[in-house]
């Protein structure tokens, strides 16, 4: 039974969140004449020595005692005595444990504010120094039109700065105490919730005291934002990994993120990436896993409960990790502003800007368009050059309105210049973009 019914093993981390959630309760019980002003402050002075005792490595868990409630408490009665056991007036531990979560999940929402603010830094940093740096684009992972650099890393700005949204929004929605909800009905004692809510940074009470102790929604929706985000840090990561293979060659990843291999002497390795592209599994097995404790639950408490820790846990961890390691990576890595530009000239990228020319200049349908360019790559592909290094005898064989202008927009260079839609790839956009974040960003 023990085996089975103790948390103390994991709920240990929940430790500084109880001692303040005690520490509050134990103010607000003084302070409505529940209990003796001076029985109070023997709580609250002697929670603080068991903090300090769990903080220093001196405490000594006990699984008997099953969970971080009850490890606390009874070590508080070791140390002041009698007067703990006013301690528990009013409330319950299925109160006790809905606040120290949420408590726990608020801390961490901040941490990853953080952690998200400076990878998105980090990003664009990059986005700075190769605004204009040309690169190819893809659809389908195959070559579709030229874009800059910046304007790639600023697609991760966009997709982390929405997670840190996300982040924020969960934080509003669950900030109110279950505390003083006691164990799902309430108490008859003359509590007052408002004063441990405001004690603890709560907005407010949570209205009603069965949804209080038994919803566990503020901790889905911080692991559904956490498998977002971790999705982004994959796709990321994939990128990454692709890009630092010999066939891309188009960034270059520091030793300090990179691996060697034991066997093959010229291997390096993006060991984090790929371990950044793997942690989605695990954040998103968390949701799941506790998407399917809660989904059968009657109201309210039911033990069941507490496999939402261990989940949660191990998430935040791991995301804080995957966040901290592609921050590094990005930070250390060297985009290949050469190999980019080559790449980015090749497999017909400027086919849409010829069509568009053809458009524009001679007044052509964008049906019709799509088909003379058809032609002149297939005439390209067949001559294995690219359409730059067609002839203009060999461009007007296929179209006779053609004429030597139509090799401005054949160049890289003058293809991403010309995207000047708003949100479109052109320097003078992405230039835009990246001071209007490093505005809000300050
Ligand atoms: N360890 C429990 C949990 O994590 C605390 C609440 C226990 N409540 C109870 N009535 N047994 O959920």
């Amino acid at each position: 039974m023990e085996a089975i019914n103790a948390s103390i093993s994991f709920d240990q981390r929940l430790a500084a969140q109880d001692i303040a959630g005690s520490r509050a309760h134990a103010a607000m019980l003084a302070a409505t004449g529940i209990v003796e002003p001076s029985d109070a402050e023997a709580m609250r002075e002697g929670l603080l020595t068991v903090l300090s005792e769990i903080e220093t490595g001196y405490f000594a868990f006990s699984t008997a005692l099953e969970d971080i409630h009850m490890n606390v408490e009874a070590r508080l009665k070791e140390v002041i005595g009698d007067a703990a056991g006013r301690l528990h007036t009013g409330r319950s531990r299925n109160d006790q444990v809905a606040t120290d979560f949420r408590l726990w999940v608020r801390d961490q929402l901040d941490a990853l504010d953080g952690a998200l603010d400076a990878l998105i830094r980090a990003l664009l940093d990059q986005a700075e120094a190769g605004a204009d740096w040309v690169m190819p684009g893809f659809t389908h992972l195959q070559t579709a039109q030229p874009v800059t650099w910046g304007h790639h890393m600023m697609a991760y700005v966009e997709m982390f700065a929405r997670d840190r949204s996300r982040f924020a929004d969960a934080r509003a929605r669950m900030n109110e105490s279950p505390l003083g909800a006691a164990a799902l009905a309430g108490t008859s004692f003359p509590i007052d919730r408002q004063m441990t809510a405001d004690a603890l940074g709560f907005d407010r009470p949570m209205a009603n005291s069965l949804d209080a102790v038994s919803a566990r929604d503020f901790a889905l929706e911080f692991l559904g934002a956490a498998s977002i985000c971790a999705m982004h840090l994959s796709r990321m990561a994939e990128e990454l990994v692709i890009w630092s293979s010999a066939q891309f060659r188009f960034v270059t990843l520091s030793d300090r993120f990179s691996t060697g291999s034991s066997i093959m002497p010229q291997k390096k390795n993006p060991d984090a990436a790929e371990l950044i592209r793997a942690k989605i599994g695990r954040i998103f097995g968390a949701n799941v896993a506790l998407m399917m404790v809660m989904k059968g639950l009657p109201l309210a408490y039911s033990k069941d409960m507490q496999e939402d820790k261990e989940q949660v846990f191990d998430a935040a961890d791991n995301l804080m990790l995957a966040l901290a390691a592609m921050t590094g990576m990005v930070s250390d890595m060297q985009g290949n502003r050469a190999a980019l530009e080559v790449a980015a000239g090749s497999g017909f990228s400027t086919a849409t800007d010829l069509a568009d020319w053809l458009v524009r200049v001679l007044g052509l349908p964008f049906r019709d368009a799509h088909h003379v360019t058809g032609s002149l790559v297939a005439l390209a592909e067949a001559k294995g050059v690219d359409l730059p290094d067609l002839t203009l005898d060999e461009m007007t064989s296929v179209h006779d309105g053609i004429t030597a202008l139509v090799y401005d927009v054949l160049g890289v260079h003058n293809s991403v210049a010309s995207r000047t839609s708003y949100g479109g790839t052109a320097p003078s956009q992405v230039r835009a973009q990246m001071a209007r974040w490093r505005k809000i960003l300050g």
